[in-house]
């Protein structure tokens, strides 16, 4: 259920400003906002209602003060671009001061989502009502931020420190049920009936003679924790994997200790210092630019809004293996019928056990029911019958990567798909133009680009070829949110996007394990950057023998050094690491020696490289590519490679993904060190055309 609210306009209404309008029902002032898209705090919003509140408490008829808003939702937080900016109009605090204040009590109607500064405005009024498909949360966390307005001292005071502290490092949007369970809010109203039914509420306060409650005295929750030291020590404990890296978490949990250990106003001290601090770091401005950045990236400049979708209503997988599996568990997720091919009995079996696996792996941790793992593998259907997609609305093949198995299983989709049916690759790095063109229709061709584990990952590349029609891209991108995806739009050229991003650093991380650091050395630099793993903890973890052949095995790299010993990675219990039973891994003696002896061999000299040369070596190259990704057009804008690297290969999302993180350090820095080290070290190290631009005419790429 979702709820849009329209203003039905009554006769007493009067406009307080662009955004807020003022009306009276008998003893009521009911205060509406409408700012589209999502009623955030900004400048004239506050102002609205500080004035419409004004108005309302002056005036001789009314008992009691409604806030509601219009549209899609309740305030959903501080207006997030203007923070950096030069405050305007009344402050948040001026506005919830004065509700609380109020001597007529305030009643917050909330539907949509009341987040942020939205919850932190709702938690100043006297009472909250809401419609049951309704939220509140306090999200800041995600946004590298802390609730600023008062939420991290409100918030305990209603629900108790646990499940206060539990909210702002979740940023968790918690539904109205179960508000109303915690006392976030007081009363359910009918799912469309908010305005009628908060004025109602707001009528039976005033006849019940009820308290102006004032949640910044009411101090039970937060002093019943005082002097429990535990509470935070295991909370702390329960997070800190989650939170490796991110400033927010720890400075929330401080807040809400705060509440606990001092009074409300001195809590408010801490909150408004810690809040400053954090708003204006770099880890927030990354979130903040990665929030936009997120949205932006659905955007296809050339694509209209009005562009055909075409049906995705069944969809065809050819391919049970590793990826075809997870794909189609995407589609089953969320009730889309899939017939999976593949080319024996055998394998078929042991693709949709696998899946059926995963689905009860899932189920025993309680994440989805058992009832959840038959639906879904219900609406999984296995075949050897390829003629058996002839009525699928989108076919994803994942079969090997072999161009010539490749182009013999689009000519025949060719010949049996039926018309205006979506063919997609899910190629890692052929060219996708290429197999489009063995069939009779490349403008219904394109390249889909999950990442493994497929059924986990949120990135998806759409690979858009020469002749993608816009419907099949438009689609996509929509087939693409259905499934829960963050997609973006690239280019065809090699490894595409975020591979051959990806391809950079791994060169770089190669050449610095023979030239004198060691795998965890890389790795650990890496890791400490805020990378999920290090590139040598990733090969073991996917298996060194991906693409080696024992047969053409030369001895001349390591890894066929490595293979031929038997090291495989994880699977092996030894590759780069050594790893126990239960998967820790472990630097190895045998594997320092094989590479100081593959170095002398090589003749390179070792030499020590800190960790500062090792992320430079890493991460610096992968900008330069970026550059050079934006010059062919590969990308649509920076920010689309960013969200790329975020979501697809863990670039910390507080560090803003390569293309932002560049241009924190500089990219005349960036253009310098590239120039300098294609002097000594050749080509692999020379600057994009694009970057010399970038940075001589100063070009701002996120503008
Ligand atoms: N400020 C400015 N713009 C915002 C915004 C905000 N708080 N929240 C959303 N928007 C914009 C989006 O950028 C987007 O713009 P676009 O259409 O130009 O791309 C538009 O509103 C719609 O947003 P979504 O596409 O995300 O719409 P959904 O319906 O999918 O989701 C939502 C709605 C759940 C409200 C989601 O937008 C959201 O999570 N917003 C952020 C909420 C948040 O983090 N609030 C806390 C802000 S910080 C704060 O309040 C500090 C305080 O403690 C002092
Ligand atoms: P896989 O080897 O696990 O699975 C491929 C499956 O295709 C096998 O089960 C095989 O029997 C089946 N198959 C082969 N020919 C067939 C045919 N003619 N008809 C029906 N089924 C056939 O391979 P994986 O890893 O799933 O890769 C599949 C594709 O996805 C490749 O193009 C790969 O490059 C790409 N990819 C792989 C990623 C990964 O991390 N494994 C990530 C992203 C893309």
């Amino acid at each position: 259920a979702y709820t849009y609210l329209r203003l039905v306009k009554g006769k007493n209404m009067t406009s307080i400003n662009d955004v807020t309008t003022i009306e009276k029902d008998g003893n009521i002032s009911i205060i509406t906002l409408n700012s589209p898209p999502v009623n955030a705090l900004s400048a004239p919003v506050r102002e609205g209602l500080h004035k419409g509140i004004s108005e309302a408490r002056n005036d001789k008829e009314t008992e009691a003060i409604v806030i509601i808003c219009e549209g899609r939702t309740f305030i959903a937080g501080a207006d997030i671009s203007e923070f950096g900016k030069e405050p305007k109009g009344p402050s948040l605090f001026e506005v919830q001061e004065f509700i609380e204040d109020s001597d007529k009590p305030v009643i917050a109607a909330i539907h949509g989502t009341a987040l942020g500064g939205g919850l932190e405005v709702a938690l100043t009024c006297h009472y909250r009502i809401a419609v049951p498909s309704a939220k509140c949360g306090l999200p800041e966390v995600n946004l590298g931020l802390l609730p600023g307005a008062g939420g991290t001292q409100r918030l305990p005071r209603v629900v108790g420190v646990e499940k206060a502290l539990q909210m702002v490092t979740s940023g968790q949007h918690v539904p109205a049920k179960q508000c109303l369970e915690m006392g976030l809010v007081d009363e359910i109203s009918n799912e469309d009936n908010l305005r009628q039914d908060s004025i109602s509420f707001a009528k039976k306060i005033v006849s019940e003679n009820r308290p102006l409650v004032k949640i910044s005295e009411m101090n039970d929750k937060v002093e019943a924790a005082r002097g429990n030291e535990n509470i935070f020590k295991d909370f702390r404990a329960s997070i800190a994997r989650k939170a490796r890296g991110f400033l927010a978490p720890e400075y929330n949990i401080q807040c809400i200790e705060a509440a606990v250990n001092k009074s409300f106003t001195e809590g408010i001290k801490v909150e408004r210092k810690l809040f400053m601090e954090l708003v204006t770091g770099t880890q927030s401005a990354a979130q903040r630019y990665a929030f936009f950045a997120q949205r932006q990236v659905a955007k296809i400049p050339d694509i209209e809004p009005d562009t055909e979708i075409k049906p995705f209503t069944s969809i065809g997988v050819i391919g049970a293996g590793t990826m075809g599996g997870g794909i189609s568990m995407n589609f089953a997720n969320v009730g889309i019928p899939v017939t999976i091919i593949e080319q024996s009995q055998e394998r078929l079996d042991k693709g949709l056990g696998i899946i059926r696996k995963n689905y009860e792996n899932t189920a025993n941790k309680g994440r989805i029911t058992f009832e959840d793992v038959e639906k879904r593998t219900k609406l999984i259907n296995g075949s050897t019958d390829i003629n058996d997609l002839s009525n699928c609305d989108l076919i994803i093949e994942a079969v090997f990567e072999n161009m010539d198995l490749k182009k013999d299983i689009f000519k025949t989709l060719d010949g049996i798909a039926k018309k205006g049916t979506i063919l997609a690759t899910n190629t890692s790095a052929l060219d996708v133009n290429e197999i489009a063109a063995v069939t009779s229709r490349p403008e219904d061709v394109i390249g889909l680009h999950f990442f493994s584990p497929a059924n986990v990952m949120r990135l998806l590349e759409i690979v858009r070829g020469e002749k993608t029609s816009k419907s099949v891209v438009a689609t996509s991108m929509k087939m693409a949110k259905n499934i829960g995806k963050v997609a973006a739009v690239v280019g065809v050229c090699p490894g595409f996007v975020g591979n051959r991003i990806l391809a950079q650093r791994q060169r770089e991380a190669n050449k610095l394990i023979l030239e004198g650091a060691m795998p965890w050395e890389v790795d650990d630099a890496l890791f400490n950057f805020g990378f999920p793993m290090g590139p040598f903890a990733m090969s073991d973890l996917a298996g060194l023998d991906i693409g080696w052949d024992e047969d053409l095995s030369t001895g001349d790299t390591l890894r066929d050094k490595l293979c031929e010993a038997g090291r495989l990675g994880q699977k092996t219990g030894k590759g780069f690491y050594i790893y126990d039973e239960n998967r820790n891994k472990s630097p190895d003696e045998e594997v320092e020696k094989l590479i100081i002896e593959f170095s002398e061999k090589h003749q390179i000299k070792r030499r020590e490289i800190s960790k500062e040369e090792i992320l430079e070596r890493c991460l610096y190259p992968m900008i330069n590519e970026g550059f050079k990704i934006l010059e062919e057009g590969m990308a649509i804008r920076a920010s689309d490679i960013d969200i790329v690297w975020i979501n697809g290969y863990g670039w910390p999302i507080y560090e803003g993904g390569p293309m932002f993180y560049g241009q924190l350090i500089g990219y005349d820095k960036i253009l310098k060190w590239h120039k300098e080290m294609e002097e000594k070290f050749g080509p692999d190290f020379t600057p994009s055309p694009y970057l010399e631009k970038v940075v001589n005419e100063k070009i701002n790429l996120f503008g």
